[in-house]
């Protein structure tokens, strides 16, 4: 028999790839919500269709407390991943209080509706923008947490509240700080991974895209069947409550390769156009994924070239 799963943020890019992952390979009914502030509808409705009656989809927003409880308690959910979230840095930049609503209050509103509605597990997504632009390198699960932003520091308390969850509430609680996530059904204006999509789109096409600066800057890309894979063993693995997990490759990817290996790709010759670095812009990030190898038990992840071709 399969459990009662919830996913939040389902008709966003990581979510509706979880969906069609637990559709397809477990037997839980899968229990879906989304405001659809940023997902998109076409990401999910062929599970309506294809699976209707394992697949119920609301249209909720975790901010609504009371909707968000009856939704878990109606349906006697058990397990519950959570990915909403408004994702945009700028955004939180710009109207830090709608973010704060989202991104904390909205966590810990599914926390305590979880809590409540007597839930065993949530898994949580957040992000490596915690660090911030600390230089040290690569990042662990005790490098020091330095966000420059309102959504950093969003992510950052929202882990506070599941560590409180688990050890004083007894709900169970894994937190997944994903570094940069790419793969098909990402936005070109992904602030994650932008660049890919753009790159992608613009050789596609025979366009020459721009690189702002040298190059050399670097980012470590996770694909996004592996935070998919990363998000099931974190649920099903045994005594990991309280913790918290990097989630990379632990190989740095430069823009000069990403460039490289699309171009490649599509059979581009041209280099590319380079004009001066913009400011502000993060110079590296790595992550040392050995937390997540030993725990999650992840060994053979999607390589860069790989990833890039599916997408
Ligand atoms: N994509 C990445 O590289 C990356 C990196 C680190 C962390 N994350 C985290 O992973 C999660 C998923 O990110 P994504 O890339 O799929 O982004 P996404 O924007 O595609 O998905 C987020 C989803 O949350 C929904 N949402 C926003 N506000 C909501 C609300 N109030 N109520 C209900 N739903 C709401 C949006 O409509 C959207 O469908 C987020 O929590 C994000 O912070 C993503």
């Amino acid at each position: 028999m399969g459990k009662n799963i919830l996913i939040t943020g389902a008709a966003g890019f990581i979510g509706s790839h979880l969906v069609k992952e637990m559709l397809h390979f477990s037997e839980d009914t899968v229990y879906a919500l989304d405001d659809m502030s940023g997902g998109c509808l076409e990401n999910i409705e062929e599970f309506s269709e294809t699976f209707s009656d394992r697949f119920i989809f609301q249209k909720i927003d975790i901010c609504d407390y009371e909707r968000l409880y009856a939704f878990i308690a109606e349906n006697a959910i058990t397990h519950i991943y959570h990915l909403a979230a408004i994702v945009s840095v700028q955004e939180s930049m710009a109207d830090p209080l709608r973010t704060g609503r989202v991104n904390l209050q909205g966590t810990l509103n599914l926390l305590e509706a979880a809590r409540q509605a007597g839930a065993k597990r949530v898994v949580f997504s957040s992000s490596a923008a915690i660090y911030g632009d600390e230089k040290s390198m690569p990042k662990n699960e005790n490098s020091p947490e330095k966000p420059v932003s309102p959504y950093g520091y969003e992510k950052m308390m929202a882990e506070r509240y599941l560590k409180l969850y688990s050890s004083t509430y007894g709900v169970e609680t894994v937190a997944l700080r994903y570094f940069n996530v790419y793969g098909p059904g990402q936005r070109a204006d992904s602030e994650y991974s932008g660049v890919i999509s753009i790159f992608d789109t613009m050789l596609r096409q025979g366009k020459t895209p721009t690189i702002y600066g040298d190059g050399t800057q670097y980012r470590d890309f996770v694909y996004v069947q592996d935070v998919v894979k990363a998000n099931i063993a974190a649920m099903n693995t045994d005594d990991i409550s309280g913790e918290v997990i990097c989630i990379g490759t632990g190989r740095k990817t430069t823009v000069n390769d990403i460039f490289a290996t699309i171009a490649k790709k599509y059979g581009h010759t041209q280099p590319p156009k380079y004009e001066p670095a913009r400011k502000g812009d993060v110079y590296g990030s790595l992550c040392d994924n050995g937390k997540m190898r030993k725990l999650l038990g992840l060994q053979e992840l999607v390589n860069f070239e790989q990833g890039v071709m599916k997408i």
